[in-house]
Protein backbone atom coordinates (compact mmCIF):
# COMPACT_ATOMS: atom_id res chain seq x y z
CA UNK A 1 0.00 0.00 0.00
CA UNK A 2 1.34 3.56 -0.85
CA UNK A 3 0.05 5.89 2.08
CA UNK A 4 0.01 10.18 2.42
CA UNK A 5 0.19 11.30 5.88
CA UNK A 6 -0.32 15.14 6.89
CA UNK A 7 -1.25 17.00 9.74
CA UNK A 8 -3.11 20.53 9.27
CA UNK A 9 -4.56 23.26 11.45
CA UNK A 10 -3.27 24.60 15.09
CA UNK A 11 -0.28 21.82 15.96
CA UNK A 12 -0.87 20.28 18.64
CA UNK A 13 1.18 17.85 21.20
CA UNK A 14 1.01 14.47 19.88
CA UNK A 15 1.43 15.00 15.87
CA UNK A 16 4.65 13.51 15.79
CA UNK A 17 3.61 10.66 17.32
CA UNK A 18 0.80 9.79 15.40
CA UNK A 19 3.30 10.00 12.41
CA UNK A 20 6.18 7.59 14.25
CA UNK A 21 3.31 5.50 14.56
CA UNK A 22 1.62 5.23 10.98
CA UNK A 23 5.11 4.61 9.94
CA UNK A 24 6.03 1.97 12.01
CA UNK A 25 3.16 -0.05 11.36
CA UNK A 26 2.80 1.05 7.88
CA UNK A 27 6.71 -0.10 6.76
CA UNK A 28 7.45 -2.42 9.72
CA UNK A 29 4.42 -4.24 9.88
CA UNK A 30 2.64 -4.20 6.16
CA UNK A 31 5.36 -3.35 4.40
CA UNK A 32 3.96 -0.27 2.69
CA UNK A 33 5.66 2.88 1.60
CA UNK A 34 4.86 6.25 3.69
CA UNK A 35 4.98 10.14 2.69
CA UNK A 36 4.43 13.23 4.39
CA UNK A 37 2.82 16.20 2.38
CA UNK A 38 4.05 19.32 3.61
CA UNK A 39 2.15 22.17 5.63
CA UNK A 40 -1.41 19.93 5.65
CA UNK A 41 -3.46 20.03 3.03
CA UNK A 42 -1.22 22.29 1.39
CA UNK A 43 1.16 19.86 0.62
CA UNK A 44 -1.60 17.29 -1.20
CA UNK A 45 -2.67 20.62 -3.50
CA UNK A 46 1.08 21.37 -4.66
CA UNK A 47 2.29 18.00 -4.13
CA UNK A 48 5.07 19.32 -2.08
CA UNK A 49 5.90 16.12 -0.20
CA UNK A 50 9.23 13.79 1.46
CA UNK A 51 9.27 10.22 1.59
CA UNK A 52 9.14 8.93 5.38
CA UNK A 53 10.73 6.07 6.33
CA UNK A 54 12.21 4.65 9.68
CA UNK A 55 14.81 6.77 9.79
CA UNK A 56 12.56 9.66 9.10
CA UNK A 57 10.41 9.38 11.94
CA UNK A 58 13.49 8.47 14.63
CA UNK A 59 13.50 10.28 17.86
CA UNK A 60 10.30 12.33 16.95
CA UNK A 61 7.95 10.59 20.08
CA UNK A 62 8.49 13.29 22.61
CA UNK A 63 8.68 16.30 20.14
CA UNK A 64 6.49 18.71 20.37
CA UNK A 65 5.24 20.32 16.71
CA UNK A 66 4.72 18.32 13.34
CA UNK A 67 7.86 17.39 11.72
CA UNK A 68 5.72 17.56 8.26
CA UNK A 69 4.23 20.99 9.35
CA UNK A 70 1.01 22.39 9.34
CA UNK A 71 -1.07 25.30 7.51
CA UNK A 72 -5.12 25.67 7.52
CA UNK A 73 -5.24 25.54 4.48
CA UNK A 74 -8.91 23.76 3.15
CA UNK A 75 -9.13 21.76 -0.14
CA UNK A 76 -12.83 23.41 -0.33
CA UNK A 77 -11.57 27.21 0.08
CA UNK A 78 -9.57 26.65 -3.00
CA UNK A 79 -10.88 26.81 -6.39
CA UNK A 80 -10.45 23.41 -7.66
CA UNK A 81 -9.19 22.06 -4.79
CA UNK A 82 -11.13 19.30 -4.48
CA UNK A 83 -10.37 18.04 -8.40
CA UNK A 84 -6.78 18.86 -7.56
CA UNK A 85 -6.43 16.73 -4.52
CA UNK A 86 -7.85 13.78 -6.86
CA UNK A 87 -5.74 14.53 -9.22
CA UNK A 88 -2.46 14.38 -7.01
CA UNK A 89 -4.05 11.27 -5.21
CA UNK A 90 -3.95 9.40 -8.15
CA UNK A 91 -0.92 10.50 -9.91
CA UNK A 92 1.16 9.69 -6.68
CA UNK A 93 -0.57 6.21 -6.49
CA UNK A 94 -1.82 6.73 -3.34
CA UNK A 95 -4.15 3.88 -1.39
CA UNK A 96 -4.51 5.96 1.35
CA UNK A 97 -4.53 9.27 2.84
CA UNK A 98 -4.39 10.13 6.49
CA UNK A 99 -4.84 13.44 7.73
CA UNK A 100 -4.41 14.16 10.78
CA UNK A 101 -6.36 17.58 12.54
CA UNK A 102 -9.07 19.08 14.87
CA UNK A 103 -12.60 20.13 13.04
CA UNK A 104 -11.78 22.38 9.58
CA UNK A 105 -9.22 19.66 8.98
CA UNK A 106 -11.95 16.95 9.67
CA UNK A 107 -14.71 18.58 7.57
CA UNK A 108 -12.32 18.82 4.48
CA UNK A 109 -11.44 15.40 5.25
CA UNK A 110 -15.34 14.15 5.00
CA UNK A 111 -15.33 16.24 1.96
CA UNK A 112 -12.72 14.79 0.06
CA UNK A 113 -14.32 11.23 1.65
CA UNK A 114 -17.45 11.96 -0.34
CA UNK A 115 -15.85 13.06 -3.15
CA UNK A 116 -14.71 9.27 -3.09
CA UNK A 117 -10.66 10.04 -2.13
CA UNK A 118 -9.60 7.02 0.81
CA UNK A 119 -9.79 9.06 3.67
CA UNK A 120 -8.77 7.41 7.35
CA UNK A 121 -9.18 10.63 9.85
CA UNK A 122 -7.15 11.34 13.17
CA UNK A 123 -8.78 13.25 15.59
CA UNK A 124 -6.18 16.24 17.08
CA UNK A 125 -6.76 19.14 19.13
CA UNK A 126 -6.03 20.49 22.63
CA UNK A 127 -9.10 21.93 22.67
CA UNK A 128 -10.77 18.20 23.48
CA UNK A 129 -13.68 19.53 21.35
CA UNK A 130 -14.17 16.47 18.70
CA UNK A 131 -17.70 15.13 19.00
CA UNK A 132 -17.57 10.70 18.72
CA UNK A 133 -14.27 11.11 20.78
CA UNK A 134 -14.12 10.70 24.37
CA UNK A 135 -10.64 13.06 24.23
CA UNK A 136 -8.02 14.01 21.51
CA UNK A 137 -4.17 13.72 22.36
CA UNK A 138 -3.15 17.67 23.49
CA UNK A 139 -5.80 18.49 25.55
CA UNK A 140 -4.22 16.41 28.72
CA UNK A 141 -0.78 18.36 27.85
CA UNK A 142 -2.54 21.92 27.54
CA UNK A 143 -4.37 20.47 30.50
CA UNK A 144 -0.64 20.13 32.36
CA UNK A 145 0.21 23.00 31.42
CA UNK A 146 -2.20 25.54 31.91
CA UNK A 147 -2.66 23.96 35.53
CA UNK A 148 0.83 24.24 36.36
CA UNK A 149 0.45 27.79 35.45
CA UNK A 150 -2.52 28.58 37.61
CA UNK A 151 -0.59 26.56 40.77
CA UNK A 152 2.41 29.14 40.40
CA UNK A 153 0.19 32.39 39.58
CA UNK A 154 -1.89 31.37 43.11
CA UNK A 155 1.04 32.10 44.90
CA UNK A 156 2.36 35.20 43.04
CA UNK A 157 -1.73 36.45 43.39
CA UNK A 158 -1.60 35.62 46.81
CA UNK A 159 1.84 37.73 47.63
CA UNK A 160 0.34 40.98 45.99
CA UNK A 161 -3.16 40.37 47.13
CA UNK A 162 -5.22 40.50 42.98
CA UNK A 163 -7.41 38.87 40.95
CA UNK A 164 -5.74 37.54 38.18
CA UNK A 165 -7.86 36.46 35.11
CA UNK A 166 -6.05 33.45 33.64
CA UNK A 167 -6.76 33.10 30.06
CA UNK A 168 -6.65 29.61 28.06
CA UNK A 169 -7.62 28.18 24.82
CA UNK A 170 -10.69 27.34 24.17
CA UNK A 171 -12.58 29.06 21.15
CA UNK A 172 -16.05 27.39 21.13
CA UNK A 173 -15.85 25.02 24.24
CA UNK A 174 -14.59 25.24 27.82
CA UNK A 175 -12.67 22.05 28.15
CA UNK A 176 -9.53 23.37 29.13
CA UNK A 177 -10.82 25.80 31.47
CA UNK A 178 -12.39 23.70 33.01
CA UNK A 179 -10.28 21.02 33.94
CA UNK A 180 -7.50 23.12 34.78
CA UNK A 181 -9.85 25.40 36.79
CA UNK A 182 -10.59 22.09 38.58
CA UNK A 183 -6.95 20.85 38.88
CA UNK A 184 -5.57 23.93 40.30
CA UNK A 185 -8.62 24.80 42.61
CA UNK A 186 -9.98 28.86 40.54
CA UNK A 187 -12.06 30.66 42.15
CA UNK A 188 -14.43 31.33 39.19
CA UNK A 189 -14.12 29.22 35.60
CA UNK A 190 -15.79 31.25 32.80
CA UNK A 191 -16.39 28.87 29.51
CA UNK A 192 -18.30 29.31 26.17
CA UNK A 193 -20.97 27.25 26.68
CA UNK A 194 -22.32 29.39 29.57
CA UNK A 195 -21.98 33.28 28.50
CA UNK A 196 -21.22 35.25 31.89
CA UNK A 197 -23.12 37.58 33.73
CA UNK A 198 -20.65 40.53 34.87
CA UNK A 199 -22.33 41.15 37.82
CA UNK A 200 -22.64 37.77 39.09
CA UNK A 201 -18.70 37.26 38.80
CA UNK A 202 -18.23 40.28 40.62
CA UNK A 203 -20.72 39.12 43.18
CA UNK A 204 -18.72 35.47 43.41
CA UNK A 205 -15.34 37.09 43.77
CA UNK A 206 -16.18 39.62 45.79
CA UNK A 207 -17.50 37.32 48.40
CA UNK A 208 -14.04 35.66 48.44
CA UNK A 209 -12.70 38.84 49.75
CA UNK A 210 -15.39 39.54 52.02
CA UNK A 211 -14.98 36.30 53.40
CA UNK A 212 -11.48 37.21 54.33
CA UNK A 213 -9.08 36.06 51.86
CA UNK A 214 -7.07 38.07 49.44
CA UNK A 215 -6.87 36.73 46.07
CA UNK A 216 -8.60 35.01 43.62
CA UNK A 217 -7.74 33.17 40.81
CA UNK A 218 -10.15 33.40 37.57
CA UNK A 219 -9.83 30.99 34.65
CA UNK A 220 -11.40 31.87 31.38
CA UNK A 221 -11.72 30.14 28.13
CA UNK A 222 -10.31 32.40 25.40
CA UNK A 223 -14.10 32.51 23.38
CA UNK A 224 -16.14 33.36 26.74
CA UNK A 225 -18.92 36.00 25.75
CA UNK A 226 -20.82 37.70 28.86
CA UNK A 227 -25.04 37.07 28.40
CA UNK A 228 -26.66 39.08 26.23
CA UNK A 229 -28.27 42.52 28.00
CA UNK A 230 -25.65 42.25 30.75
CA UNK A 231 -24.59 45.64 31.88
CA UNK A 232 -20.77 44.72 30.41
CA UNK A 233 -19.56 46.50 27.13
CA UNK A 234 -17.67 43.84 25.22
CA UNK A 235 -15.43 44.40 22.85
CA UNK A 236 -15.91 41.46 19.98
CA UNK A 237 -12.72 40.38 17.91
CA UNK A 238 -12.63 40.11 14.39
CA UNK A 239 -11.84 37.20 11.64
CA UNK A 240 -8.94 35.97 10.30
CA UNK A 241 -8.47 34.98 6.47
CA UNK A 242 -10.27 31.23 7.47
CA UNK A 243 -12.67 32.94 8.74
CA UNK A 244 -11.85 32.14 12.52
CA UNK A 245 -12.48 34.74 14.95
CA UNK A 246 -9.44 36.81 16.27
CA UNK A 247 -10.39 37.20 19.52
CA UNK A 248 -10.47 41.17 21.45
CA UNK A 249 -8.90 39.67 24.87
CA UNK A 250 -11.52 38.58 27.08
CA UNK A 251 -8.94 37.75 30.25
CA UNK A 252 -8.13 41.95 29.77
CA UNK A 253 -11.79 43.13 29.19
CA UNK A 254 -12.47 41.37 32.42
CA UNK A 255 -9.76 42.46 34.43
CA UNK A 256 -10.76 46.02 33.73
CA UNK A 257 -14.20 45.24 34.64
CA UNK A 258 -13.41 43.25 38.05
CA UNK A 259 -11.08 46.19 39.03
CA UNK A 260 -13.60 48.70 39.21
CA UNK A 261 -16.10 46.92 40.57
CA UNK A 262 -14.18 45.13 42.98
CA UNK A 263 -11.95 48.01 43.67
CA UNK A 264 -9.09 45.29 44.08
CA UNK A 265 -5.94 45.02 41.47
CA UNK A 266 -6.81 42.53 38.88
CA UNK A 267 -4.43 41.72 36.51
CA UNK A 268 -4.91 39.64 32.92
CA UNK A 269 -2.49 36.76 32.13
CA UNK A 270 -3.34 35.05 28.90
CA UNK A 271 -1.14 31.51 28.13
CA UNK A 272 -1.80 31.29 24.27
CA UNK A 273 0.27 29.19 22.36
CA UNK A 274 2.32 27.69 25.52
CA UNK A 275 -0.60 25.38 25.75
CA UNK A 276 0.07 24.06 22.40
CA UNK A 277 3.77 23.77 22.52
CA UNK A 278 6.68 21.71 24.04
CA UNK A 279 6.56 17.67 24.53
CA UNK A 280 3.50 15.69 24.83
CA UNK A 281 2.18 13.75 27.96
CA UNK A 282 3.10 10.35 28.43
CA UNK A 283 -0.74 10.01 28.35
CA UNK A 284 -0.96 12.17 24.93
CA UNK A 285 2.01 10.03 23.09
CA UNK A 286 -0.01 6.86 24.34
CA UNK A 287 -3.04 7.75 22.67
CA UNK A 288 -1.64 9.46 19.44
CA UNK A 289 0.62 6.40 19.09
CA UNK A 290 -2.40 4.18 19.29
CA UNK A 291 -4.61 6.22 16.49
CA UNK A 292 -1.57 6.03 14.28
CA UNK A 293 -1.83 2.27 14.74
CA UNK A 294 -5.71 1.96 14.33
CA UNK A 295 -5.57 4.27 11.41
CA UNK A 296 -3.21 1.94 9.18
CA UNK A 297 -5.31 -1.25 10.05
CA UNK A 298 -8.56 0.41 9.22
CA UNK A 299 -6.62 1.51 5.70
CA UNK A 300 -5.61 -2.17 5.30
CA UNK A 301 -9.24 -3.19 6.01
CA UNK A 302 -9.82 -0.88 3.27
CA UNK A 303 -12.17 1.11 6.06
CA UNK A 304 -12.46 4.92 4.36
CA UNK A 305 -14.66 7.89 5.17
CA UNK A 306 -13.66 7.00 9.39
CA UNK A 307 -11.97 8.38 11.97
CA UNK A 308 -10.16 6.88 15.07
CA UNK A 309 -11.73 7.89 18.01
CA UNK A 310 -11.36 6.55 21.95
CA UNK A 311 -14.32 5.08 23.46
CA UNK A 312 -13.70 4.14 26.96
CA UNK A 313 -10.15 2.74 26.61
CA UNK A 314 -10.78 1.00 23.17
CA UNK A 315 -10.45 2.26 19.99
CA UNK A 316 -13.06 2.61 17.98
CA UNK A 317 -13.63 3.44 14.11
CA UNK A 318 -16.28 5.84 13.92
CA UNK A 319 -17.66 7.92 10.28
CA UNK A 320 -16.31 10.94 9.81
CA UNK A 321 -19.53 12.61 8.34
CA UNK A 322 -20.65 12.17 12.35
CA UNK A 323 -18.03 13.09 13.87
CA UNK A 324 -18.18 16.64 12.48
CA UNK A 325 -21.64 17.27 12.45
CA UNK A 326 -21.33 19.08 15.85
CA UNK A 327 -18.75 19.85 18.68
CA UNK A 328 -18.07 18.22 22.15
CA UNK A 329 -19.17 21.34 24.40
CA UNK A 330 -18.97 21.09 27.93
CA UNK A 331 -22.24 19.72 29.41
CA UNK A 332 -23.90 21.32 32.37
CA UNK A 333 -23.86 18.60 34.60
CA UNK A 334 -19.86 18.56 33.78
CA UNK A 335 -19.39 22.35 34.71
CA UNK A 336 -21.52 22.21 37.81
CA UNK A 337 -19.21 19.52 39.19
CA UNK A 338 -16.53 22.13 38.65
CA UNK A 339 -18.55 25.26 40.57
CA UNK A 340 -15.96 26.41 42.96
CA UNK A 341 -16.09 26.90 46.92
CA UNK A 342 -14.92 30.11 48.02
O1 LIG B 1 -7.65 24.74 17.64
C1 LIG B 1 -6.66 24.80 18.57
C2 LIG B 1 -6.35 26.22 18.96
O2 LIG B 1 -5.20 26.20 19.76
C3 LIG B 1 -7.48 26.97 19.67
O3 LIG B 1 -7.57 26.68 21.03
C4 LIG B 1 -7.11 28.39 19.40
O4 LIG B 1 -8.23 29.23 19.45
C5 LIG B 1 -6.55 28.34 18.02
O5 LIG B 1 -6.08 27.03 17.83
C6 LIG B 1 -5.47 29.35 17.78
O6 LIG B 1 -5.06 29.23 16.47
P1 LIG B 1 -3.89 30.08 15.81
O7 LIG B 1 -2.61 29.53 16.35
O8 LIG B 1 -4.05 29.86 14.37
O9 LIG B 1 -4.12 31.48 16.25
Amino acid sequence: MRIGVLTSGGDCPGLNAVIRSVVHRAVVDHGDEVIGFHDGWKGLLECDYRKLDLEAVGGILARGGTILGSSRVQPAHLRGGVEQARSHVADLGLDAIIPIGGEGTLKAANLLSEAGLPIVGVPKTIDNDIASTDVTFGFDTAVGVATEALDRLKTTAESHQRVLIVEVMGRHTGWIALHSGMAAGAHAIVVPERPFDIDELTELVGKRFSAGKKFAIVVVAEGAKPRRGGSMEFEQGTKDIYGHERFAGVATQLSVELEQRLGKEARPVILGHVQRGGTPTAYDRVLATRFGWHAVEAAHRGEFGMMTALRGTDIAMVPLGEAVETLKTVPAERYAEAECVL
